[in-house]
């Protein structure tokens, strides 16, 4: 590896004397959406296409590993061919492939990998396994810009990452170099999002990204949360307040005690389930609100660390009420709150590409023989060589 690190660090130089920025594609079908995107290293996103599979999971209540599986392998072909013909480009015109290496479903990582390898060892291309969380951390860095058109918030920053599999906090202090600050003990927040909004019996909405999480949010704007809120538990605020982890089982099972043995809720009632959902979303902010002050207590205030940004992403950064409260909470330590635009906070190619542009930049190239990782601690980035 250190001997491709060389080798890659050396091409990076030259590419960066070069007149053109350098391309990277990135594919990425680590769950439900199939999606491959082409970025440049002037930041400038040639062309996305995402594909999702929304019609076939809906009727099954959730994601079916082994049918989303399915569907990449039937879509992954053609959403790579359209993405270099909307770019105008051919492989050969890349620098480098990216690809998700994990986390993720087990089924569905390795179409995209298997994809990846291939087309970087035919056309002779760099190839990039790329952590889909390191992604999202990455991507406000591609949708950001400082004063000096760097990309931005520079390290170290602070980042959330709230998605279906994950409830993070940590610090990002370079590519490929995080502290875990805290997780959660049980369900991710998106998961409990997700099972409430089966539970209320949600639609997921036609046409939009997001699955339930975003019809659970459309729902809740018509909510009066203080109704049912006295009736739910506040996750670790008996116990354990000093602990920065999460959790979210208790507060998803209480919804459902509420509403399958109390019928506290009438599921026909729109108003019932619009204030439900109203009450659930605004425990699950708060509980991650107490959490971020213990952080920013425990990192800003107590260790002084220079954080320039709190960065939050993952699909569940993409809902409004989240986005706005958070900032509220990073301006009372002076930080800025960055989150990429809502439709790169979901999952998406773009985030890969560009994930694998800074590693590409920061001379970590892989071997065409990796293989997949579903459970892959971020931390462990930092001792790879
Ligand atoms: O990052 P992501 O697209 O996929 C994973 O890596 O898991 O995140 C998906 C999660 C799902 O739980 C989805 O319901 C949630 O993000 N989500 C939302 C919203 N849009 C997506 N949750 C709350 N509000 C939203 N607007
Ligand atoms: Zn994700």
């Amino acid at each position: 590896m250190s001997l491709l690190r060389n080798i890659c660090k050396t091409s990076t130089r030259l590419f960066s004397t070069h007149k053109r920025p350098l391309r990277v594609l990135g594919i990425e079908t680590s769950c439900d959406d199939t999606s491959a995107a082409i970025v440049t290293s002037d930041r400038q996103i040639l062309s996305e296409v995402v594909r999702g599979q929304q019609e076939m999971h809906e009727p099954m209540g959730g994601i079916v590993p082994t049918l989303a599986s399915k569907g990449h392998s039937r879509n992954l072909p053609g959403v790579i061919s359209e993405t270099l013909e909307l770019a105008g480009l051919t492989i050969q015109d890349l620098d480098a492939i990216a690809v998700t290496r994990g986390p993720g479903l087990p089924p569905c990582l390795p179409v995209g990998l298997n994809a990846g390898k291939v087309l970087a060892a035919v056309a002779k291309k760099p190839l990039i396994g790329v952590h889909h969380m390191e992604a999202h951390a990455l991507t406000a860095r591609l949708t950001t810009k400082n004063e000096l058109n760097q990309p931005a918030p520079a390290f170290p920053f602070m980042t959330l990452l709230i998605s279906g599999g994950h409830t993070l906090l940590l610090t990002a202090n370079d590519i490929g170099d995080y502290d875990q600050l805290g997780t959660t003990l049980d369900n991710a927040v998106g998961e409990a999002i997700d099972k409430t909004a089966r539970l209320l019996q949600l639609d997921w909405l036609k046409g939009r990204r997001g699955g339930p999480g975003a019809a659970l949010e459309k729902a809740a704007l018509t909510g009066d949360p203080e109704r049912f809120m006295p009736r739910l538990p506040k996750p670790m605020l008996e116990r354990n307040t000093s602990v920065i982890s999460f959790s979210f089982s208790g507060l998803k099972s209480a919804v459902a005690r509420l509403v399958e043995i109390e019928n506290l809720v009438d599921l026909n009632n729109p108003q019932d389930v619009s204030d439900m959902a109203a009450a659930f979303q605004l425990t699950c902010i708060q509980h991650i609100e107490q959490k971020i002050k213990l952080a920013l207590n425990q990192e800003v205030v107590k260790n002084k660390k220079p954080l320039t940004a709190l960065v939050v992403s993952g699909g569940v950064a993409s809902n409004t009420l989240f986005r706005t409260r958070l900032e509220t909470l990073a301006g009372s330590y002076n930080l800025p709150l960055i989150c990429p635009p809502p439709q790169l906070c979901t999952d998406n190619g773009v985030m890969i590409a560009w994930a694998g542009l800074e590693r590409f930049q920061a001379g970590l190239v892989d071997d065409y023989t990796i293989t997949t990782l579903p459970k892959w601690p971020l931390e462990s980035l930092k001792f790879r060589e």
